[in-house]
């Protein structure tokens, strides 16, 4: 654990000084996971929350395509999700999935508030319970006062040229100069908003989705009311972090009673908002997660930034993980580490020093939507279950690798 935890001698780097070890630590962690015998590296030790169980501990983070229409996700998203449930990762999310057309945060994003909706999704996960090991989660969101903003590919976070919505936030504090002040929230709007998000649980239960994640990060509504940086609040909602926590807490602990007992809730949270001892701080993101604890939450999904523009993080490797870790061994709670993580190595050394339950890559997924598939070639892992009509592909690119070939 110590070793590891450095980020300077890896996991494969472990293997080269003492391979017995490592392959007795590999056991070990397999064997811990319900895989007595096996040898396999941690990235593919299955793991399992509630009755869902996951092949292997790789997620598909989730990744706004803006692709949508008018809040329907098109063939895009069919195709685009297909592809990356067929590329071998034990879990894939949807990107930010809104409880109501305002909730969107551009006019590219997909809802869960309309009947073609559901229908569109459920599509997505008939096709992959039938072909693939993969699982599916939805991420619901609202995005609060970082709503009515353009495409990802035009200027991001800054508003529309034209056709703004209203928006909603904790308080009236915009997201910069240039965007729009949101109105703060009275209690009716809590109770409406409330309950989109339980409409948009119960659709995605009856799409098929085998998981739910509420996202409570990046700035987005929920995430307005946590960091004391956008809730100015003076009544019960703002202030202590118990009080910035409450109306979090209520949508999901709604969310937790509307989803089916047998299937896991994920929250994702910022656990840094990179402006010093003034938002929030990886120490209140212990707290953060204790209250998630209380709420059934099976799951913190950990990342940070985002939620000011003042933030300034500190990139590099694996950079958010640390926040996973402390949460993971301070609570004992489940977490998932995101975060400028792309090789396997980085994936066996986050699992084997216990500083996540699953690793989440994004970016690397959107150059490779087989990454999970191609990540085990590139350590020998023979094992992986490839779409029956690929075996061809992966016995040429499993032979390349062992002669330490590739294709490019
Ligand atoms: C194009 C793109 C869209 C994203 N959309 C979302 C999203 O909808 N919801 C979310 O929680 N995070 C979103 N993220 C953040 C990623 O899930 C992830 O946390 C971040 O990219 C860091 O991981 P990476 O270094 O593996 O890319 C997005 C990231 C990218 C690159």
């Amino acid at each position: 654990s110590l070793l590891t935890r450095s980020q300077r001698i890896s996991h494969e780097n472990l293997r080269l000084r003492d391979p017995e070890w490592l392959g007795s630590a590999e056991r070990w962690f397999q064997a811990r996971a319900g895989h007595a015998g096996s040898a396999r590296a941690p990235m593919f030790a299955p793991f399992q929350l509630r009755d869902m169980a996951l092949a292997n501990r790789v997620v598909v983070s989730p990744m706004a395509q803006y692709k949508a229409v008018d809040g329907r996700p098109t063939d895009w998203h069919f195709v685009h999700y297909a592809e990356r449930a067929k590329g071998g990762a034990g879990l894939v999310y949807t990107e930010m999935t809104c409880v109501s057309p305002e909730g969107r945060i551009t006019p590219g994003c997909p809802g869960l508030y309309a009947p073609e909706h559901e229908a569109a999704w459920k599509r997505l996960c008939d096709f992959v319970h039938a072909e693939t090991p993969a699982k599916l989660c939805a991420q619901i969101g609202h995005s609060g006062p970082k709503g009515s903003t353009q495409l990802g590919w035009q200027e991001m976070d800054a508003p529309l040229a034209e056709g703004n919505w209203p928006i909603l936030a904790a308080s009236a504090v915009a997201w910069s100069e240039r965007n729009q002040v949101p109105k703060a929230m009275e209690r009716a709007d809590m109770d409406r908003v409330r309950e989109e998000f339980v409409a948009a649980a119960r659709m995605a239960e009856r799409a098929g989705f085998d998981m739910l994640e509420v996202h409570a990060a990046h700035g987005y509504l929920l995430s307005s009311f946590i960091t004391p940086l956008t809730n100015r609040r003076d009544d019960d909602y703002g202030g202590s972090l118990e009080n910035r926590m409450r109306y979090p807490l209520e949508v999901i602990r709604a969310v937790r009673a509307a989803w089916p007992a047998h299937k896991p809730l994920a929250v994702r949270i910022s656990a840094n908002d990179w402006v010093g001892d003034k938002g929030v701080t990886p120490d209140e993101a212990v707290e953060i997660a204790r209250l998630l604890q209380a709420a059934e939450v099976d799951i913190v999904d950990v990342s940070a930034g985002q939620t000011s523009t003042r933030a300034k993080p500190q990139y590099g490797r694996m950079f958010q993980t640390p926040f996973s870790d402390r949460i993971r061994n301070e609570t004992g709670m489940a977490t998932m580490a995101v975060g400028n993580i792309y090789q396997a190595d980085h994936v066996n050394s986050i699992l084997m020093a216990g500083r996540a339950d699953l690793v989440c890559l994004a970016r690397p997924h959107l150059a490779d939507p087989y990454w999970t598939l191609h990540a085990a070639a590139g350590i020998q892992d023979r094992e992986c279950e490839w779409p029956a009509p690929y075996r061809a592909g992966r016995d040429q690119l499993l032979r390349l690798a062992e002669r330490g070939e590739g294709w490019m």
